[in-house]
């Protein structure tokens, strides 16, 4: 049976990239099918709609979807459609891995490591969100659940035991935010108790950012709130050679969406020199999520195997090559 899967070429740089990205999975020959739906800035213009009914019935339909970055039209109070995205399929779990490649001008070689975010609940949904009529107070409310916490530290558990990874860090800032961060934490050391085949430490999320840019080796799966791995799962993607180079997929029981962490990059769009790594590190998720590992992997190495002889690597990695350039290269290694 031939699988189907959506596919939003977003704004941007998002239509190169995603062109590269197919690129390379119809060389892998997967024998996935597309169906192209439309999200953000360019769906707005064509359709009124930042997130049309059409897109989101895809995703409901197919249960997997392949994005590229959206931009979220700046002023007329509309809200990120990622965060939407997320809320609307409760796409609980974003999974960010940080991985060392060859020639990436990064700071070290061996990092090795994933962030397991919380994606649906904490200060970073912006609930409660009001400044006082003087314009002088700011609030916000910040909503921690034991369910919300319970699964994803079990999807990280679950996570590190699947992939034979030995140690979970739980990061938190328990010893301030006595009752939000407290219970995270609470639930993390009882659904760790489950676990006893993985090791379990725990780090407050300021010294955590100290240890992982002095030893990132010591980290191997990580699992935090919303806001706490917004932050952290980006300095671990400048620790791998920066935002080029950073996959994130967010998963639910229902759908779940792969992406870039990085966005639309206005100021190079339709130069034709956006690294492709990103989404095509996204799609590698994908590939690992619909159980199509050998050929994950089969995508990884020849990603890694481009980077390791320096062909058509764009501006951003000290290449001079486009976007095809690299494309092709990356697709002619996949294809074997
Ligand atoms: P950005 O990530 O788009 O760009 C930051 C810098 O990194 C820019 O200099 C850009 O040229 C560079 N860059 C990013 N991706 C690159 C790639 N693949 N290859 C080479 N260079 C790359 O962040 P920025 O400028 O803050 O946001 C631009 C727009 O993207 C905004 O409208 C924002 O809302 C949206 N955005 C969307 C996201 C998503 O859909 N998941 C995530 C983050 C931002
Ligand atoms: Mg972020």
């Amino acid at each position: 049976m031939t699988q189907t899967i959506a596919v939003i070429r977003g704004d941007g740089i998002g239509p190169e990239i995603m062109d590269a990205t197919l690129q390379v999975l119809d060389a892998l020959k997967l024998g996935l099918q597309y169906e192209f739906v439309e999200a953000g800035l360019g769906a707005y213009e064509k359709q009124g709609e930042l997130l049309p009914a059409a897109t989101l019935d895809a995703i409901h339909r197919h249960r997997i979807a392949l994005k590229s970055p959206l931009t979220t039209p700046v002023g007329g109070g509309f809200s990120s459609i990622n965060v939407e995205l997320r809320k609307r399929f409760d796409l609980y779990a974003n999974v960010r891995p940080a991985i060392s490649f060859p020639n990436t001008r990064s700071r070290y070689t061996d990092i090795d490591l994933i962030t397991v975010r919380e994606n649906t609940e904490g200060a970073y949904i912006g609930e409660g969100q009001q400044l006082s009529a003087d314009g002088e107070t700011a609030t916000l409310t910040q909503k921690i659940t034991r369910r919300g916490s319970e699964r994803i530290v079990r999807y990280a558990f679950d996570l590190a035991r699947r992939l034979g990874r030995k140690k979970v860090t739980v990061v938190h800032k328990a010893n301030i935010l006595k009752t939000t961060s407290g219970l995270f934490l609470k639930v993390a050391r009882e659904v760790a108790q489950q676990y006893p085949d993985i090791e379990c430490n725990e780090a407050i999320v300021d010294a955590c950012c100290m240890k992982l840019v002095m030893d990132p080796q010591q980290f191997d799966v990580i699992v935090t709130t919303n806001l706490f791995g917004d932050i952290i799962s980006d300095l671990c993607a400048g620790l791998v050679g920066g935002l080029g180079l950073a996959p994130g997929a967010n998963i639910g029981t229902e759908a779940a969406i792969f992406e870039a962490v990085h966005g639309s990059a206005p100021d190079i769009a339709g130069k034709g020199i956006a690294n492709p790594c990103a989404l095509l590190l996204a799609a590698g998720q994908m590939l690992d999520h619909m159980g199509r590992c050998d050929e994950a992997r089969r995508l990884r190495q020849a990603i890694v195997d481009t980077l390791q002889a320096r062909d058509g690597l764009t501006p951003d990695l000290g290449g001079s090559g486009t976007t095809q350039d690299f494309a092709r290269a990356i697709a002619a290694r996949a294809a074997g």
